[in-house]
């Protein structure tokens, strides 16, 4: 008798740890169920019971036919397509019209902006906080991590992956900065982008493909992640790699992390053809983009570009353009050298005074022989700009 009170005081009370277990792990797995009855309170509340009795029960999902693929996100965000409940706390809450104008949810799903886990209905497991799950959800809390202003940042580095041939995207300012400046810095005078540009750095058409393992992370101060390398590399590509050609362009942080984002954007995702914006498929360039780069890699002028000398300097007449124009335009060099330092340009170069001093000594380093080739190749492009200028006054 009494060993069974026993056995039974020990079942109850082993129960009772189970049931406790049971229930934290609920509270840190909710599932779906949880919110769609508050979902129904919610409604009832506002809109009364008869609307009340409208709303779904039962796991939710848009499967997006083409890529075989569900979405089951809208189990919870129940009034994604809802009117009268913008103000309504999350998950709740009516989606902003703007992004969901040409993408309807029955078409596109959610993932494909925001990351997560689809096909799961619990809220750890579907915002994509497991381990080794690779594309967690593109949060706010991403953003104040990385220090961006833009709360939704790392959804625009989303919407890049289908839109990547546009030149803007509405409704994506940090991903449209960053390829503004990509086109404008000359990126492309050393790095093959979509098929086009030069071989002195690596291919960066699909740079957000590349193993995370190969970069080194100890110069990494924020988190070790790729998108932290890509950020430091940019802002001090020497730190990196000190050997490296890759000029230090002054990026401020918000400029590099633009443009990181867009790099990360730069990878192979399987989406079905029927999800890709069809009006452009190719990054196509302006006939004088297609010129201007070809000129800057190939051209007479080539050398300036695989010295770097061109981050400060134009040469204008071999069609060498400078982003930053920090120095003079050495199309002008042969007569503006022995104004400016009264010497002849061979002279300067071989024995160079003020900031070229320095750059000549800790950035760049020529052997006499590059010297005397940048000397040549300044008198050619003093030549040519005298004949264009002569040229353009013997026009009518
Ligand atoms: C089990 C319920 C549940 C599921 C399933 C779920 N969510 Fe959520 N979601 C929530 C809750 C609750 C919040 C608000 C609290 C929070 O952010 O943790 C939220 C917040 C969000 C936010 C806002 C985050 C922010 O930083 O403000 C986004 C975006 C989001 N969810 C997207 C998704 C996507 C995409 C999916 C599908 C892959 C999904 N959710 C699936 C419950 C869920
Ligand atoms: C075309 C891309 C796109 C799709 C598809 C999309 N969203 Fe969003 N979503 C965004 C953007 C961009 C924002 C933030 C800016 C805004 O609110 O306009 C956002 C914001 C959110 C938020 C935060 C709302 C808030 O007020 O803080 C939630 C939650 C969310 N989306 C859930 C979903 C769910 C669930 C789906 C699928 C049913 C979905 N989204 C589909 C782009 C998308
Ligand atoms: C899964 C791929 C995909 C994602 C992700 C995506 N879009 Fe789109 N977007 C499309 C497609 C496809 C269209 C063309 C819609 C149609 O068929 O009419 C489009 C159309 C647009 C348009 C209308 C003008 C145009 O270029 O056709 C804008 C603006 C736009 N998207 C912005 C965004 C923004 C902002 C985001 C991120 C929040 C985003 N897109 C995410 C595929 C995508
Ligand atoms: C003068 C030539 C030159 C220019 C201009 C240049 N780069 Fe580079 N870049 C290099 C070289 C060389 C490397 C390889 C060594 C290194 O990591 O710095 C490199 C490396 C990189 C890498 C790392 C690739 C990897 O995964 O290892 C990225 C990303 C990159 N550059 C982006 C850019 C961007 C964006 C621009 C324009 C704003 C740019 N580069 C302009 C020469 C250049
Ligand atoms: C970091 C910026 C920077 C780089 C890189 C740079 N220069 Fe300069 N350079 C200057 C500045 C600034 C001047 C103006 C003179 C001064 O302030 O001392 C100058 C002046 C010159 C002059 C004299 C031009 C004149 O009109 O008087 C020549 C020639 C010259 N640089 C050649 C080069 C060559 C060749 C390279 C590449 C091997 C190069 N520079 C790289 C900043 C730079």
């Amino acid at each position: 008798m009494f060993s069974r009170d026993r056995t039974l005081v020990w079942l109850a009370g082993f129960l009772g740890v189970v049931v406790c277990a049971f229930a934290v792990w609920q509270e840190m797995n909710p599932g779906y169920r949880r919110y769609q009855r508050e979902f129904r309170r919610l409604i009832e509340e506002r809109f009364g019971p008869e609307r009340a009795a409208l709303t779904p029960a039962g796991v939710q999902q848009i499967w997006i036919r083409s890529a075989n693929r569900v979405d089951r996100c809208t189990s919870c965000h129940l009034g994604v397509t809802w009117e009268g409940l913008e103000n309504a706390d999350l998950p709740y809450r009516t989606h902003s019209k703007k992004p969901l104008e040409h993408h309807p949810i029955e078409r596109f799903g959610c993932t494909y902006c925001h990351g997560g886990q689809g096909y799961a209905t619990k809220l750890p497991d579907a915002h994509g906080w497991v381990k080794d799950w690779e594309e967690p959800l593109l949060d706010t809390t991403l953003a104040k991590d990385y220090r961006v202003r833009e709360k939704w940042a790392f959804v625009e580095m989303n919407c890049n992956v289908c839109h990547r041939f546009e030149r803007e995207i509405d409704g994506a300012g940090i991903v449209n900065l960053g390829k503004k400046l990509i086109r404008e810095k000359g990126c492309r005078a050393c790095h093959i982008i979509n098929g086009r540009g030069g071989t002195i750095g690596p291919d960066l058409t699909w740079e957000g493909d590349k193993n995370p393992e190969q970069y080194d992370y100890t110069r990494i101060t924020t988190l070790p992640t790729l998108l932290a390398w890509q950020i430091g590399h940019l802002q001090s590509p020497k730190s990196f790699s000190p050997d490296t050609v890759m000029p230090d362009f002054g990026f401020k942080s918000h400029e590099a992390m633009a443009i990181a984002l867009v790099l990360m954007s730069w990878r192979k995702v399987d989406i079905p053809v029927d999800l890709l914006p069809g009006v452009v498929r190719k990054d196509v360039p302006t006939p004088e983009e297609l010129e201007r780069e070809r000129t800057m890699r190939e051209g007479e002028g080539k050398f300036f570009v695989e010295k770097t000398c061109f981050i400060c300097h134009d040469v204008s007449s071999l069609g060498i353009v400078s982003a930053t124009k920090i120095g003079p335009n050495l199309a002008l060099a042969v007569e503006d050298a022995p104004r400016r330092f009264g010497r002849t340009l061979d002279s300067f170069l071989m024995n160079p005074t003020g900031t070229m001093q320095v750059v000549l000594s800790k950035q760049i380093q020529l052997t006499d022989e590059e010297k005397r080739e940048a000397i040549r190749l300044l008198k050619l492009a003093y030549r040519k700009y005298k004949e264009q200028q002569s040229a353009a006054e013997n026009k009518p």
